[in-house]
């Protein structure tokens, strides 16, 4: 018997402009299926998601959802401007629903004040809490996820994980997070951003790892031995050239020789060419050659010009923090210190990074050593100025001169029409690996990192990963990312 779909995906083809995101995209979502949608930042995810529910327009292809399957969905960028009271819907709420929403409450640490919140007011990982809540209520079929670990701490992480694990709908989970992928998924559909089109691999993250490691060699054998065919055809038609010639002019040629072979080509004596040349031509007019296979989008970090800042970094003397946090802080970090803020969500980790980064010039409080050149990766991905372009507002903030800016956006992902893409129509990892540049920009010695891993792809986050193990100066972050936190190995934890 054949397995029956929750959704099925008909060969789905979507172009923002002349810009082609999805080329006939096909793949079936199975009933009580756990699976993870991955691919690199702009290569149309989320969009994909967004046809699935009918909030952005396919160009062709069909959806087929199942029935009345009923469909949540938590998008990437959560902003409803609704209270908390009617999101939930708690004036239709049952004794038993209420009571349910009030123990999560408590489970997450929230007062029932939170029901008079704006959702748009919440922290990052409030507002994915406050949809946990919502989906444990509502008991959908199916439930699409789009990057739901963003901001979220080990609490709501293990209530997200057991909800996935617990449930008998079918689940479509954009994701980057390797921990948490392979504690949930059993299937990867992976979006390939240079050829819009999918590949599923059967098993969690690490297996589809190794899969796509053994897939990549072979596409890079079948590459080798496609480039080497292609060469012997090659051959062939220089060999046959050179006797051409020998026949019309008696001289022997070396068809080694590419100056005698270039002005062979610009000779006539193709045209008298004999039947083997004529053959060797159109093996080559008809050669299928392969495109190869290569990551377009690289990260490539250079901290070589970073100059060292003073064994003093910075020193917190009895701060108290506007909100979460309650007790005094007292703290001293040095030069090449690797600190991790820790602390549950709502417990004032991004206030603090936003406060010591106010106090620059002398205070009682915060005291910054001497030689600190600071570069901040911020939490959130607003640039104030959506509507401007990218490049432009690179140019503004770093001062670089156009030639510069390109060269250093490349080695972001930023090609072209990115760079000169308007900041609103790039996608969240494009913004966030923008911020990252803009951070970079300056060599900074102490780098502050506000949950550095949101929205960037896998392949992206390994480089950026790689480049801060062998960074010299200080790190002081914010993360829930289990990886992340393991490869950076922090020496200090600041606990709130
Ligand atoms: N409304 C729009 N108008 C024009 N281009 C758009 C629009 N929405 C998205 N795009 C472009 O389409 C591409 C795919 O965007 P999408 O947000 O689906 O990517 P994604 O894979 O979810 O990326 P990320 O990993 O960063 O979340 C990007 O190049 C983006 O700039
Ligand atoms: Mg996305």
């Amino acid at each position: 018997m054949s397995k029956k779909f929750a959704i099925k995906i008909n060969k789905i083809t979507k172009y923002f402009d002349e810009k082609l995101i999805l080329d006939k995209v096909d793949f079936s979502l199975y009933f009580g299926e756990k699976v993870a949608l991955i691919g690199p930042n702009g290569s149309g995810k989320s969009t994909l998601s967004k046809i699935i529910l009918g909030e952005e327009k396919q160009d062709s292809g069909t959806i087929e959802v199942f029935k009345e399957f009923k469909i949540s969905y938590l998008p990437q960028e959560f902003n409803k401007d609704i209270l908390v009271e009617r999101y939930l819907e708690m004036e239709k709420r049952v004794s038993d629903e209420r009571r349910k929403i009030f123990e999560l409450f408590d489970d997450f640490g929230f007062s029932e004040e939170i029901l008079r919140s704006k959702i748009s007011s919440l922290s990052g990982g409030e507002k994915t809490k406050i949809f946990l809540i919502k989906v444990t209520l509502e008991n959908s079929d199916i439930i699409i996820l789009d990057e739901p670990t963003n901001n979220l701490d080990s609490d709501g992480l293990d209530y997200l994980e057991k909800i996935i694990n617990n449930s008998k709908s079918s689940f479509l989970i954009i994701s980057h997070d390797r921990n948490f992928l392979d504690n949930t998924v059993s299937k990867i559909i992976s979006l390939d951003g240079d050829f819009h089109s999918i590949k599923i691999y059967d098993g969690n993250y690490s297996s589809y790892i190794y899969q796509k490691e053994q897939s990549d060699e072979r596409d890079e054998r079948l590459y080798g031995e496609n480039q080497r065919r292609k060469k012997k055809i090659e051959e062939e038609i220089k060999i046959n050239q050179g006797k051409a010639f020998r026949k019309e002019t008696g001289v022997k040629v070396n068809s080694d020789n590419d100056k005698l072979g270039n002005n062979l080509k610009k000779s006539n004596y193709a045209l008298k060419a004999s039947g083997a040349l004529k053959n060797a031509k159109n093996k080559l007019k008809n050669f299928d050659e392969l495109e190869r296979v290569k990551n377009k989008r690289p990260l490539i970090i250079d901290f070589s010009e970073m100059k060292n800042s003073g064994v003093n970094v910075l020193k917190i003397e009895n701060l108290i923090l506007n909100f979460g946090f309650k007790e005094k802080i007292n703290y001293e970090i040095f030069s090449g210190d690797r600190v991790l803020i820790s602390g549950k969500n709502g417990s004032g980790k991004s206030t603090l990074i936003k406060t010591i980064l106010d106090y620059k010039e002398y205070s009682e409080e915060i005291i910054w050593g001497s030689n600190i050149k600071l570069g901040y990766l911020p939490q959130n991905l607003n640039y104030g100025k959506d509507d401007e372009k990218f490049i432009d507002y690179f140019l503004e903030e770093t001062g670089k001169n156009i030639t510069e800016a390109r060269k250093v956006l490349k080695r972001f992902g930023f090609f072209d029409e990115e760079v000169v893409s308007k900041i609103n129509s790039l996608s969240p990892g494009m913004r966030a690996r923008g911020k990252i540049a803009l951070m970079l920009a300056d060599n900074p010695n102490v780098l502050i990192l506000d949950e550095p891993t949101n929205n960037l792809d896998l392949e992206v986050l390994e480089e950026f990963e790689k480049a801060l193990k062998k960074y010299k100066g200080t790190i002081i972050f914010v993360s829930h990312d289990k990886y992340f936190i393991e490869k950076i190995s922090p020496n200090k934890i600041l606990e709130l």
